[in-house]
């Protein structure tokens, strides 16, 4: 069966991923492609839960490794009901963070390190990784301003994540940044300090530069 393809968006808290998203969506689905469009942690039910015990500032003193598990588990979940069957339908899966958020999180900014994250990774993604990542860049000064002002806009509290201080942002970042570095064919960093409009003619540059050569291939 032909496989889709597998295009997850990543970076730090508040740098506009979202809206990136919204918008490249909209860019496949006018060239005709079928899309399926999912985040995680989520995606399923059981993903949805377990993204409340995650994100929930109510939720305290949770252990690292904890942490790490339970975003595997929800991923687990959603390879199964969601990823894997779309792949498997030919769709494009469009993901808001997948396991390089993981990597970037949980083994550099809660330090588990690299080892203990891809060992999770063996198991639970096995073959489905993304076929292309855009990693959103911004630094935390600017970026948690953001966050933090969409907050307040939206009168929402803050997010467990967006709790953690400047050092621990600054420590994600590096890692996006590492991830970025060792694989550059996947993994395209893009400048998310510029208008919205112009972050995104950068990420549709890419991702049709992407589809061009996967699409040539077969
Ligand atoms: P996200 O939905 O992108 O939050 P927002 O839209 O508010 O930026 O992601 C939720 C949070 O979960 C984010 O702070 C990053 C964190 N996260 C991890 O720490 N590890 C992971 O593996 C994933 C998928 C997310």
């Amino acid at each position: 069966m032909r496989r889709g393809l597998f295009i997850t968006l990543e970076g730090i808290d508040g740098t506009g991923k979202s809206t990136q998203l919204r918008l490249l969506v909209q860019h496949l689905k006018k060239r005709g492609f079928a899309v399926r469009v999912t985040r995680e942690p989520g995606g399923t039910k059981v993903g949805e839960r377990i993204r409340k015990i995650l994100l929930d500032s109510t939720t305290t003193r949770l252990a690292p490794l904890a942490e790490l598990a339970l975003m595997y588990a929800a991923r687990a979940q959603h390879l199964q009901e969601v990823i894997r069957p779309a792949l498997a339908k030919g769709e494009i899966v469009v993901s808001d963070r997948y396991n390089d958020a993981s990597l970037a999180y949980q083994g550099y900014g809660r330090k588990l390190g690299a080892e203990t994250v891809r060992a999770f990774d063996r198991i639970v993604c096995a073959g489905t990784q993304p076929d292309l990542t855009l990693v959103l860049d911004l630094p935390p000064r600017l970026s948690l301003g953001r966050a933090r002002a969409r907050q307040s806009q939206q009168n929402s509290k803050q997010e467990r994540f967006e709790r953690q201080g400047m050092d621990f942002h600054r420590r994600v970042r590096r890692g996006y940044l590492e991830i970025a570095s060792q694989e550059p064919h996947r993994v395209k960093l893009v400048r998310a300090d510029g208008p919205v409009a112009e972050v995104q003619a950068e990420i549709r540059r890419l991702v049709d530069a992407f589809l061009a050569r996967r699409l040539e291939r077969r």
